[in-house]
């Protein structure tokens, strides 16, 4: 009973690309601070490549080729191999066999209820049944993929699921999971919480185009592994507030992706290291605080050039020790799969003992030590 005590931690992400600022914000940034907190008892980092499977089944090369990405920004942001364990999804083979026993815990009427589950099925296209496109119709795979997403939170026993918004209906479902399993065949599983990014501009970054969404297909993400140029370039292309016309014309901050990026990024004392970018030939400003920059924007008579100068500044300053970080690794792939190795070994023997436990719950653990003596006993006393 000690075990419930503890505080655990499971996260992941589908490897279809390398990560975003977005990811950064949204959750990386998070893992890395909870990791160093030294609150939880075991924290878990899945590349959920299985997952990713579920609508890339015709591409599996896309996905093993971003695994690597993706431990290379996990490592470079921050995370460490001796405080967290990061795992290959498809490896550890017990997860499989939970989805199995949960799938009978959930109703395809429920499944179509999950708002993140209809939104990516309208996304992707799914629903248009064009009969001559035999592409058309959802995945079963990826139709059950929340189902799946609860298997790898209670495999760990997870208390603590560091997320983006758009995850919640996931964490709902698994709870949802864990309630009907615990009643039906008593409490094998822990009940998960989710953790939401604190700050509103970081529940979801916008895209660099202004969008609700920084996405690969739409082409408006700016990378942790771009190089300071690219930043810098991505950035002085960014929509900002149509309407701020001329300088002198007063701006709107509310929907403005570069301030909504400064409140995700920009710490007090970046005014003084880069105070200069808001001192030019035409107008020079002396801010100490984003408020002043947003109520000067607001105003009128400062420019998206300045604060945008600023912005790169602000980006590069976090992003630079990473990309350091991810050069020197790159050139050491052995170590990177090692680290991988290692964090799926340790992975495989929790997920072990929560299977176990599951299927003691339910009593189809017929061949565990002493259970196959009570049962031939018990049925022997039936054939009398
Ligand atoms: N669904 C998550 C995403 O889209 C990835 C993921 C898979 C995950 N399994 C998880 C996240 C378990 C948290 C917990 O990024």
């Amino acid at each position: 009973m000690e075990e419930k005590k503890q505080k655990i931690i499971l996260t992941g992400d589908r490897p279809t690309g390398r990560l975003h600022i977005g990811h950064y914000v949204g959750s990386l940034r998070r893992r890395v601070e909870l990791q160093e907190s030294g609150e939880f008892d075991k924290i878990f980092i899945m590349i959920a490549d299985a997952q990713a499977l579920t609508d890339n089944a015709d591409n599996p090369e896309k996905v093993r080729q971003n695994i690597i990405e993706v431990a290379l920004d996990y490592l470079s942001a921050g995370l460490d191999p001796a405080k967290s364990h990061i795992l290959i999804q498809s490896q550890v083979a017990e997860l499989t066999e939970l989805t199995f026993y949960y799938m009978n815990l959930v109703t395809v009427q429920r499944l179509q209820r999950n708002p993140t589950v209809k939104q990516e099925i309208q996304m992707r296209g799914f629903n248009d049944d064009a009969a001559a496109d035999n592409k058309a119709g959802t995945p079963v795979g990826f139709f059950c993929y929340p189902i799946s997403q609860a298997a790898d939170i209670t495999a760990f026993k997870a208390t603590t699921v560091p997320v983006g918004e758009d995850q919640e209906p996931m964490i709902e479902q698994t709870r949802e999971i864990v309630r009907k399993f615990n009643a039906t065949y008593g409490p094998a599983l822990v009940e998960p919480e989710i953790l939401l990014p604190d700050n509103a501009a970081c529940l979801r970054l916008p895209g660099t185009d202004g969008k609700a969404k920084m996405s690969k297909s739409l082409g408006n993400c700016i990378y942790l592994s771009d190089s300071a140029e690219e930043v810098k370039a991505k950035v002085r292309g960014m929509y900002t507030d149509p309407g701020h016309l001329q300088v002198s014309d007063p701006g709107k901050v509310e929907g403005n992706p570069v301030f909504t990026y400064l409140d995700a990024f920009c710490r007090p004392e970046h005014f003084e290291r880069f105070g200069e970018c808001f001192h030019g030939r035409k107008s020079s400003f002396d801010f100490h605080s984003l408020e002043e920059v947003k109520a000067q924007y607001r105003a009128g008579g400062l420019g998206d050039v300045m604060i945008k100068n600023f912005l790169t500044e602000v980006l590069n300053d976090t992003l630079e020790p990473i990309r350091v970080r991810r050069k020197a690794l790159e050139k050491d792939l052995p170590y990177v799969y090692d680290v991988l190795r290692k964090g799926t070994e340790a992975a495989r023997e929790a997920a072990a003992a929560t299977l176990a436990d599951v299927k003691r719950a339910m009593r189809i653990n017929y061949f565990d030590a002493g259970v196959l003596d009570e049962l031939i006993k018990e049925q022997s006393e039936r054939f009398k």
